[in-house]
């Protein structure tokens, strides 16, 4: 049985309100929420994992109503030539501006779909059906889209919303359980930031006990999170920024671990970088020792890092000091100010940042 609820991401400043569908089970409703048939031509775009699990349950509920798109998964294939490829094919197939297309897959489907409908014809319709917990809570909400470029990760893409977002627990089912793990991090950021009794009950949960009921009551309590952030500041010029909780070390632990052998995903980094930027606020005041014992418990209960290699030391720091967020050479902080609050625009002494850092070495 599939239980579905519904919230909506409204952004005034861009006068659109895009609903999103959290539930089990309810991919196939799809064809109802998207209205399908009020478009001259529907495309699907999968990578090929995705379409290895969901291809034929997509198909079953579509038929030859759509046109099926399939490209090499991985972050490697989020690139100007892949959307390129998406162009030709929609051009191929006679795609207009009343055509839309349906992103089926993680963020990077999500990103690359997003881009190719946004700027095909100046912009036709596209629904996001996201199928990782990162996309279904973080990526495939808020507008943003894009490919990496030239060595630089989303540097070409556009602000553009898609027409719904249905967020289905049952295509988790099929994550890899370290894709998953990744996920829950940006879960457990948000509870973090933002919602103490979100933090609690993820506090309870444990992993192997999780139905996808339980998951896409998480689900909408996470997307809520984002979709209340956006909505209140689309700019990103300030309440949005309490997202980044947890990248400013993080990412630059990410940067560094892909020239190692042992990259990490993104929600490893983050879970270290959160230990990292927790330990921060703490060691400035803003937490208790028993709030962070709480963060140190759940990210060690879900199983993420939280510690990396004494040989990343010297190299977060100056990693962090390039990032181009940085204005006049000073790191602006997002901290806790205890479990279910943030606070954005920190400045902090070089020696505790340092300290802060050097907790999570190992
Ligand atoms: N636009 C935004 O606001 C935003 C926010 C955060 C991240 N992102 C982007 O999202 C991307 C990362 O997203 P991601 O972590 O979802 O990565 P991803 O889309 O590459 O998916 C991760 C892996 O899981 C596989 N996969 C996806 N769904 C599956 C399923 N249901 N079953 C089995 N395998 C499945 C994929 O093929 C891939 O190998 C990055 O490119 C990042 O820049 C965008
Ligand atoms: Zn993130």
């Amino acid at each position: 049985m599939s239980i579905k609820e519904q919230i909506r991401l409204t952004v005034n400043a861009d006068k659109v309100s895009v609903p999103i569908y959290v539930g089990n089970d309810i991919y196939a409703d799809v064809k109802t929420i998207a209205s399908i048939n009020d478009y001259s031509k529907v495309g699907v775009l999968m990578d090929k994992n995705v379409a290895y699990h969901w291809g034929e349950s997509i198909r079953k509920v579509l038929r030859k109503n759509a046109i099926y798109i399939i490209v090499p998964a991985g972050e490697e294939n989020k690139t100007l030539a892949a959307a390129g490829n998406v162009l030709a094919t929609l051009l191929k197939h006679g795609f207009d501006r009343k055509s839309l297309l349906i992103n089926f897959g993680g963020g990077m489907i999500c990103d690359l779909g997003g881009f190719a409908a946004s700027t095909y014809m100046r912009g036709i319709a596209f629904v996001n059906m996201p199928t990782t917990l990162l996309a279904q809570t973080d990526a495939a909400i808020g507008g943003k889209t894009g490919v990496d470029f030239n060595g630089f990760k989303n540097m070409v893409g556009s602000f553009a919303h898609p027409k719904a977002i249905i967020c289905d627990s049952l295509l988790l089912s099929t994550l890899p359980e370290r894709e998953f793990r990744s996920g829950f991090a940006e879960v457990i950021k948000h509870a973090l930031v933002a919602d103490k009794k979100l933090f609690h009950t993820l506090a309870e949960e444990s992993f192997g006990a999780m139905d996808e009921d339980k998951l896409a009551e998480i689900l909408l309590q996470s997307c809520g999170i984002k979709c209340n952030v956006v909505s209140k500041d689309a700019n990103e010029k300030g309440l949005r920024k309490i997202l980044n909780f947890g990248h400013t070390i993080g990412h630059a632990i990410e940067m560094l671990s892909h020239d190692t052998r042992n990259p990490l995903l993104h929600g490893e980094a983050i879970s270290i970088g959160m230990i990292a930027e927790a330990r921060l606020s703490l060691l400035s005041g803003l937490i208790s020792k028993e709030d962070f014992k709480k963060i140190e418990d759940i990210i060690e209960k879900a199983e993420l890092p939280s510690r990396i290699s004494k040989s990343y030391k010297n190299k977060i720091y100056a990693k962090m000091m390039g990032d181009k967020k940085n204005e006049r050479n000073i790191i602006k902080w997002v901290l806790l100010k205890g479990i279910g609050k943030a606070v954005i625009d920190e400045e902090q002494p070089g020696k505790l940042i340092n300290k802060a850092i050097e907790y999570i070495l190992i």
